[in-house]
């Protein structure tokens, strides 16, 4: 009774868009659940996956998803407009600051621009400002002139990977253009967005995880995926980090070119929902519907709809935004919100971060710290 009381509240503050007891349920949850914690997290660690049973583990700064718990204390600030929380994320920054230098990997835009970035948009301290153009120079040497894109992995010097994610990373490059830094970032972003608009897509609007183009001539070798079920087969996080990407990258450029990217790889998205809006870890996992959701994925996709929804107009407008509520509604009513779990330490249980890794039906930080963006941009749309 109380569940589906607390679902129809979901629904009606998320359809009505008006202030109500949803969005303060939901954000009450939230709070209990990163107060804890930060209780239980040591300095220098940072929150990463749970455990099945709900516990967390833990990275170092270094790995790509560091940035996210620290971004997740930032947007608790930026909901509740509580100190504690400016405080909470302030504190984690110390020990991720040594990462703005790091030209190791693509994903600096993760660790750098969701904490110091997302720290400067909400308290404008010019400490976070250097640290944000500092990494997108360090990000700007993974650049290659013949791929005209950012390298994602080191492989080996035959081997120049770009995974979709990577399209995410190009936020720190186009923000730092604008923002004081070199103007050659933005036309690094460009490229490296134009680049994977011509090989990183099939007819159908579907994505490849990955594209391994050749160093010397700057040509594709190999298109495929690492951790989707198979090289043809469309990875259903891949395709929201697309949704996303393209989305940001026509907010910073205006260039229709990606605004029809971001559109196609929505309509695909949505075409392949079940009836829950959760999308499944891959949308030709062959087990499905038993296959593992992914609700980051479906968390990233939510948010990049809801951005997108505010680019278009008439029939578009209303399908990105109603499809973005669907997912949220889905992801904070009983079945996916750990609220119902006893124990469970992060906000969404039924992540998927690499099936075959064995890493599914978790918690994951990035698909609560998405969540969260999720509620703040409908707050203010
Ligand atoms: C929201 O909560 C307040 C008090 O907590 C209550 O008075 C009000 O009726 C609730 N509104 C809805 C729509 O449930
Ligand atoms: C952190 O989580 C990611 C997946 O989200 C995983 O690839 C990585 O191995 C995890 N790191 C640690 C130290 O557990
Ligand atoms: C947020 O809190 C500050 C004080 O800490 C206050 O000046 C400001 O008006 C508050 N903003 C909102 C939107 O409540
Ligand atoms: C990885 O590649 C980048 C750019 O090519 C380079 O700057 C960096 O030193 C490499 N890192 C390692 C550990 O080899
Ligand atoms: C991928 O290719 C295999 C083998 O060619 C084929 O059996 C399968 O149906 C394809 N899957 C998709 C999603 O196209």
């Amino acid at each position: 009774m109380i569940k589906l009381f607390c679902c129809i509240a979901v629904l009606l503050y998320i359809t009505a868009s008006t202030s109500c007891n949803l969005s303060e349920d939901i954000l009450k949850f939230a709070d209990a659940q990163l107060t804890n914690t930060v209780k239980i997290t040591q300095g220098g660690l940072f929150a990463n996956n749970t455990l099945p049973s709900g516990k967390w583990t833990y990275t170092s700064s270094g790995a790509w998803t560091s940035g996210f718990y620290t971004g997740c204390l930032w947007y608790m600030y930026a909901l509740t407009n509580d100190t504690k929380w400016l405080e909470r994320a302030k504190a984690t920054l110390p020990y991720l600051s040594r990462e703005q230098y790091n030209k190791n990997t693509h994903d600096i835009g993760f660790i750098i621009f969701n904490s110091f970035g997302l720290g400067y948009k909400l308290t404008q301290d010019q400490n976070y400002h250097s640290a944000v153009l500092n990494a997108a120079a360090a990000l700007s040497t993974r650049y290659s002139s013949k791929v005209k894109c950012t390298k994602s992995w080191n492989w080996s010097d035959k081997d120049f990977p770009v995974i979709i994610d990577n399209m995410m990373n190009l936020e720190l490059l186009f923000w730092a253009a604008e923002n004081g830094g070199r103007k050659e970032f933005k036309e690094i972003a460009i490229n490296h967005a134009d680049t994977t608009d011509s090989n990183h897509f099939r007819k159908d609007g579907s994505s490849y995880h990955v594209i391994n183009y050749n160093p010397d001539t700057g040509l594709p070798k190999f298109r495929g995926t690492h951790q989707g079920y198979s090289d043809n087969s469309t990875w259903s996080r891949g395709q929201a980090w697309a949704i996303y990407g393209y989305t940001m990258s026509y907010r910073f450029t205006k260039s229709e070119k990606y605004l029809k990217r971001a559109t196609i790889s929505a309509d695909y998205y949505i075409r392949r929902l079940p009836n829950d809006y959760v999308a499944y870890w891959d949308f030709d996992a062959p087990e499905i519907p038993k296959a593992p959701r992914d609700t980051s994925g479906a968390a990233v996709a939510a948010s990049g709809l809801i951005e997108l929804s505010s680019f278009v107009s008439g029939e578009a407008k209303e399908k990105y935004l109603t499809a973005a509520k669907k997912i949220i509604s889905s992801l904070t009513g009983h079945d996916y919100l750990a609220r119902d779990v006893k124990g469970f330490e992060s906000i969404l249980t039924k992540g998927t971060p690499f099936k075959k890794a064995n890493l599914f039906d978790i918690g994951i930080i990035y698909g609560d710290y998405y969540l969260l963006e999720c509620l703040y941009r409908l707050k203010n749309l």
